[in-house]
C-alpha cells in the first residue's frame, strides 16, 4: 500500500479543548478511505487538517505531523494556496459561487493563472465530463449556478474542485443534504473518480462507507480506535467499540 498522506502523533487543540489525541494515520493513494464515527468525535477536525482549513479557526493549535507526498505541510515553507490547489475540498452544503456554471468551474484556474479560451473551455469540459454534470448543463454553461438542483450544485463543486487538477479530494458529509438519486449518483462518481484520485470521505451513512470506500477509519473522542480495510472492519472489527458502532449499540 503505498500511502500518499502520512500523519504522526497529531494533537489538535481549541483553545483548551484536546480534540485530536495522538493520531496516527495512513492514507492510501487513488483509494477511497472512509472516516465514520460519532457526532462530535473528531472526523471533519481531521479532515480540515489535510488542507489547513483549521487555519482560519482562532485558537486552534496543532502538534505532529502531517505530510502529503512526503511534505509536512505544517512545514513553514508550505503555501498554503499551492496546498489547497493539491487538496480539494467538498461540503455537506453545495455552496456554489453566485456566478455561471463556467465561472464556477473556471474560478480555480483562473485563479492558478490559466488565461487561454480555449485552454479555460478544455478545462470546463474536461471536469464537468467527470463530475457527471456536463449533458445536463452543457447547453446552458452562462446559467447561474444557482439556478441548479442540490445534487446538481455539489457535482459542480466537485468540477469546481477538479478543475484545478487536485491529488486529493476530501468531502465532508458530501451527500448528507441531498435525496437518494442525487447521492447514489455522487457514490458512483466517487467509484469512477478513485483510479485518479485520492479520496477521503467523511460519512455518517456506514451502507455508505460499506459500499464506496477501500479503506475504513473509526474514530472515538478525537482518537482513531481502528483504521482497516473497509471489507474487515465490518466483517471482524478488531476493537469491540468499532464492532459496538457498527452494530448500532451506540452513535
Ligand atoms: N471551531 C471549533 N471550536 C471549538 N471546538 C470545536 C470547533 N469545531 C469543532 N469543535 C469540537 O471538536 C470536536 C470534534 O468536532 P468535529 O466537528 O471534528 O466532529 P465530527 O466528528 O465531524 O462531528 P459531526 O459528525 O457532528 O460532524 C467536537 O467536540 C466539537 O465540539
Ligand atoms: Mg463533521
Amino acid at each position: 500500500m503505498k500511502s500518499i498522506i502520512d500523519i504522526e502523533k497529531l494533537d489538535l487543540y481549541y483553545e483548551s479543548f484536546h480534540a485530536l489525541k495522538n493520531v496516527d494515520l495512513q492514507v492510501p493513494e487513488k483509494q477511497v478511505t472512509a472516516f465514520i464515527g460519532p457526532s462530535g468525535c473528531g472526523k471533519s477536525t481531521l479532515l480540515r487538517t489535510l488542507n489547513r482549513m483549521n487555519d482560519m479557526i482562532p485558537g486552534t493549535r496543532i502538534e505532529g505531523k502531517v505530510n502529503i507526498g512526503g511534505k509536512n505541510i505544517y512545514g513553514d515553507e508550505v503555501e498554503v494556496e499551492s496546498l489547497r490547489k493539491q487538496v480539494g475540498m467538498v461540503f455537506q452544503q453545495p455552496n456554489p459561487f453566485p456566478k455561471s456554471i463556467y465561472d464556477n468551474v473556471a474560478y480555480g484556474p483562473r485563479l492558478h493563472g490559466v488565461r487561454s479560451k480555449s485552454e479555460l473551455d478544455e478545462l470546463v469540459e474536461q471536469s464537468l465530463r467527470q463530475s457527471a454534470l456536463w449533458d445536463e448543463v452543457k447547453d446552458f454553461l452562462k446559467k447561474s449556478a444557482l439556478s441548479l438542483s442540490g445534487g446538481q450544485q455539489q457535482r459542480l463543486c466537485i468540477a469546481r474542485a477538479l478543475a484545478v487538477h487536485p491529488d486529493i479530494l476530501l468531502m465532508d458529509e458530501a451527500t448528507s443534504a441531498l435525496d437518494p438519486v442525487s447521492t447514489l449518483k455522487i457514490e458512483e462518481l466517487v467509484q469512477e473518480l478513485r483510479s485518479k484520485y485520492t479520496i477521503v470521505m467523511v460519512t455518517h451513512n456506514m451502507h455508505q462507507a460499506a459500499r464506496v470506500s477501500g479503506r475504513t477509519v473509526f474514530f472515538l473522542n478525537g482518537v482513531i480506535v481502528e483504521a482497516a480495510d473497509t471489507e474487515q472492519l465490518f466483517s471482524t472489527p478488531k476493537d469491540s467499540r468499532t464492532e459496538d458502532y457498527i452494530s448500532g449499540r451506540f452513535g
